[in-house]
């Protein structure tokens, strides 16, 4: 681990990951909130802390867990400690991620530049793609996300005539131009409180990433190229395919 010694951490802009992990995970089933569920024996937001907390520019780890598992989450953060030179912080979520991830922003420390905000959903991101997202916003772009090319073809339609009717499509957007997006998206600290900021509770601003409200800003995003293993866990079989990737990994390099 010589790239994570606090010294090295120290030339780079102050980075802190924020990890909204307060949803209950419906899709995933009935059970326990969807980040405390076990992925190889651990709990999947410790793999995704994991992650955050190995990239090279993270100085600091907050998780925002559901309101009812703040202690909960503490403790098990406290057992498994973060690299040295990396701080972790635990605080209440709220109703949306959106919320989530502002309750995360609102307990930065002032003098953090640089902000990774990453799904404890996508436990298994490998940390080069996290170290490319925090380079590129270092180079200078205020946003950055994580994205790849689609492999399904996507068509665009229109409410059906009756609930469970067949639906019509209207349109089929060119592929090649479409993208899938994953975390962490990285954000000059500035830039991203401020699109929280302006478009807190606007209803018709309701974005699923903090991407989509610095774009409302009318701020630049650009993408950088995102990984097959930051996958978000959103259904059944998603859990399935994690556990194969870890068992994959551990066979490896006894990850
Ligand atoms: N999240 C959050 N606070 C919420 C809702 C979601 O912090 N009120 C977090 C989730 O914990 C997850 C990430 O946002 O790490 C991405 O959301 P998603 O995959 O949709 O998770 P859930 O909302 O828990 O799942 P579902 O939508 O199936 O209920
Ligand atoms: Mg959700």
């Amino acid at each position: 681990m010589t790239d994570t010694t606090h010294e090295s951490r120290g030339r780079l802009p102050r980075t802190a990951a924020v990890i909204p992990a307060a949803g209950s995970g419906q899709r995933l089933g009935p059970g326990i909130p969807k980040a405390l569920r076990p992925l190889g024996g651990t709990p999947m937001l410790v793999h995704a802390v994991r992650a955050m907390a190995r990239a090279r520019a993270v100085v600091l780890v907050v998780v925002v867990a559901p309101s009812a598992e703040v202690e909960a989450v503490r403790s098990l953060l406290d057992e498994h400690p973060p690299p040295s030179g990396v701080d972790q912080l635990v605080v209440p979520g709220g109703a949306t991620r959106q919320e989530s991830v502002r309750s995360g922003l609102d307990v930065l420390p002032e003098d953090i530049e640089v902000v990774l905000v990453h799904d404890a959903a996508r436990p298994l991101v490998p940390v080069d793609t996290v170290d490319a997202v925090a380079a590129a916003v270092r180079a200078g772009a205020p946003a950055v996300v994580p994205a790849l090319p689609l492999t399904d073809t996507v068509k665009e339609v229109a409410p059906p005539s009756a609930v469970g009717a067949p639906e019509p499509v209207v349109a089929t957007p060119d592929r090649s131009l479409l993208r899938a997006v994953q975390t962490p998206q990285g954000f000059e600290r500035a830039t991203l409180v401020k699109a929280h900021d302006r478009l807190a509770g606007v209803a018709e601003a309701a974005a699923t990433d903090d991407a989509g409200l610095v774009e409302r800003l009318g701020v630049p995003v650009v993408l950088v190229l995102g990984h097959e293993e930051a996958f978000k866990v959103t259904r059944p079989l998603d859990l399935v395919l994690a556990e194969a990737v870890l068992a994959r990994r551990r066979l490896n390099d006894g990850f």
